[in-house]
This record gives structure tokens, C-alpha cells and sequence, in this order.
């Protein structure tokens, strides 16, 4: 089932979550508002808000929090997309130019922190310690993954093991968290608990792999970002590491100059070099192991439609083109 089709089955939940999302980016600040309308009513899968509702209603939950927290988790989301197109220098965002270009670096960074702040002041209306230690902890853990990646920026040493860990923090612990949230809501037990937010980190984790694909060999148009930037950061993402562990001493050699430099000027090289060592489709592989054992960890759920959506999002996020 294509993407849009799972979201259709949600949208008298997403459009309740849109309203909130649009009432709550109000400041009296015109900035605050004209910027953050720019990035949040132009676009973006709203992917996070919609695990948040299935999560709630695959768990039962039937009361209307999982509204109001899904429009949290889309504001930490975009709060962390103003600072990281910053810090990645990026210039498309959502098939139009990042609020970084248009605004200015010290403008996204404010208003990536009045959207933080907005949220926080967001989930303390729902009056759950619980609640606020998820969405504390995944805030601060998505910080954490954004600075670890900073070191290792320009680092040709650095191996998968760390690049997933970088990718957890960064990607997939916001995943887990959103999953973890309707759960909280809905009172199970435990190990539903934890099996939900499994799946929501094994989601996560095939979808930044998926973004890293992209990255070299996705459509700009479909995608709304520039190919290209993970390298100009010199970014060791799994199709580098691995083309420079499968390629000769030759390869290995240019993927870690380029990793080093940062240089865009050889990205049809390094392309080619991962075509030829088949990074793609090793990476496409993790993905696709990612997204099994996300739908693994769901299988003590009860079989309704909320459940059969989050095994058909496993499978888009490992196989998507934007
Ligand atoms: C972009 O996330 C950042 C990554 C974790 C790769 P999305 O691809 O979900 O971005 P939008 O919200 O749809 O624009
Ligand atoms: C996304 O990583 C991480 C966060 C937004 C926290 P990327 O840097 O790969 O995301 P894109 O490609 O810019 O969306
Ligand atoms: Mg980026
Ligand atoms: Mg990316």
C-alpha cells in the first residue's frame, strides 16, 4: 500500500493534528511566525505524528491526547531539521530553499528553539511524568547524536558500529519515543511497551538508512533535498564505509579523500565507486533487515488496522524514493 493511501486511512486524526499544529506555532513575534509556517505548513511526510496515532489506536487507547502529542513530536522534529540544515549547510528542504537560506542561520536557530520550547510547554499540558521523560530523553539523545556525528565528520575511520549509533540517536530514538508515547497513553503492560518502541527504533533506524541512500542516488525532485550534501559534510555513512571495506586499495583510497575533504567536486566519482562495490544495495539490505524486525517486534499486537498501517510503514521506509 503506497504511502499516501496508509495516510489517508488517518486523516480525520492527522487533520485534528494539523489544526494543533497550526494554532500552536502562533507567537506574537511575526518572525517566530512567518519562519516557522515556512518550514511546517509547506510539507514534510508528517511520519512521526502518524506512529504517535497508530500507536495510540493499534494499543486501544480512546481518549484524544495522542492529537496533541503527535503535534509535539512533528515540533521537535522540525525544531531538529532547522539547526541540522545549519549545521549541514543544506539548501532544499521540502522542495523549497531550507529557512536557513532564506532566513539566515541565527534566525533557524532561534526559532528551532522556540519550536522546542513550544513543545515542552506542549506536553506538560498533559500532566504525565512518563510522557515528559520520553519526550526529554529523546530530545536530548537527538542532541547527542547531532554533536556525536559532528565528530565524526571528515573521519574515514569511523565504522558501522558507530555510524548506527549515530543513526539511533539522531533518527530513530525520535521514532521509538513516538511509538512509545501511545503506549504510555493506552496503559499496557510493559512488554507491549517496549515491543512498540522496538519497532519504532528498528523503523527509525531503516529510514535514516534509507535517507543515506538517497543522499547519492535519490531523485531531487521527489526527495526535495539536494543529492549530495552528507558528502560535502564528509558525512561516513554506511554506502561510504562499506565501498571503501568492498572496493580495491584504489577505491578505498578516493572515498576516504573524499570523506577527509568534504569534496563535492568528486561526487560522480564516489557515485560510481559505490554503484561498482554495490553499497546501495548492501545498505538497501540493512534496511530491509531493519523493517523486518521492525514488523517482528509487533507480532503479540492484536491484528486490527491500526497495526496492519505500521507493518505497511515498515516497509515503506525501506524501500521509499522520497
Ligand atoms: C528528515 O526526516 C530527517 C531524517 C531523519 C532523515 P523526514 O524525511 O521525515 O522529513 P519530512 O518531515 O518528511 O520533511
Ligand atoms: C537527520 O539527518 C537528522 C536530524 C534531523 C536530527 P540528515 O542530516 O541526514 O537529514 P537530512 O538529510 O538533512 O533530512
Ligand atoms: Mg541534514
Ligand atoms: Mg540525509
Amino acid at each position: 500500500m503506497p504511502f499516501e493511501t496508509i495516510k489517508q486511512s488517518l486523516a480525520s486524526d492527522m487533520s485534528v493534528v494539523d489544526r494543533i499544529i497550526r494554532t500552536r506555532l502562533h507567537s506574537d513575534v511575526a518572525l517566530v511566525n512567518q519562519m516557522s509556517e515556512y518550514i511546517i505548513n509547506n510539507g514534510g511526510k508528517r511520519l512521526r505524528p502518524a506512529l504517535v496515532v497508530l500507536s495510540a489506536k493499534a494499543l486501544g487507547y480512546s481518549g484524544d491526547y495522542h492529537h496533541g502529542l503527535a503535534a509535539v513530536v512533528e515540533f521537535i522534529h522540525t525544531a531538529t531539521l532547522l539547526h541540522d540544515d545549519v549545521v549541514d549547510e543544506s539548501e532544499l528542504r521540502r522542495g523549497q530553499a531550507t529557512a536557513s537560506a532564506l532566513f539566515g542561520n541565527a534566525a533557524s536557530v532561534l526559532v528551532g528553539d522556540f519550536l522546542y520550547s513550544r513543545a515542552f510547554q506542549m506536553m506538560v499540558e498533559v500532566n504525565d511524568m512518563r510522557v515528559m521523560q520520553t519526550l526529554a530523553d529523546a530530545t536530548n539523545t537527538i542532541a547527542e547524536g547531532e554533536v556525536l556525528q559532528l565528530l565524526s565528520c571528515h573521519d574515514a575511520s569511523v565504522d558501522a558500529t558507530s555510524y548506527l549509533r549515530v543513526i539511533y540517536c539522531k533518527t530513530a530514538k525520535l521514532f521509538e519515543a513516538s511509538m512509545r508515547l501511545g503506549a504510555i497513553l493506552a496503559l499496557v503492560d510493559n512488554s507491549t511497551e517496549e515491543a512498540v518502541a522496538k519497532y519504532g527504533m528498528h523503523l527509525g533506524t531503516a529510514f535514516q538508512l534509507v535517507d543515506d541512500i538517497l543522499d547519492y542516488s535519490g531523485d531531487e525532485q521527489a526527495t526535495g533535498k539536494n543529492l549530495g550534501d552528507d558528502l560535502s559534510e564528509g558525512k561516513p555513512t554506511l554506502p561510504l564505509i562499506y565501498a571503501m571495506q568492498h572496493g580495491d586499495a584504489d577505491q578505498a583510497a578516493m572515498v576516504k579523500l573524499a570523506i577527509e575533504q568534504g569534496n563535492i567536486e568528486s561526487f560522480a566519482e564516489v557515485l560510481q565507486i559505490i554503484k561498482q562495490t554495490g553499497a546501495l544495495e548492501f545498505t538497501r539490505q540493512q534496511a530491509q533487515r531493519e523493517s523486518n524486525a521492525a514488523c517482528a517486534a509487533l507480532s503479540t499486537l492484536p491484528d486490527t488496522t491500526y497495526k496492519r498501517s505500521l507493518l505497511q510503514l515498515a516497509d515503506f521506509a525501506a524501500t521509499r524514493q522520497f
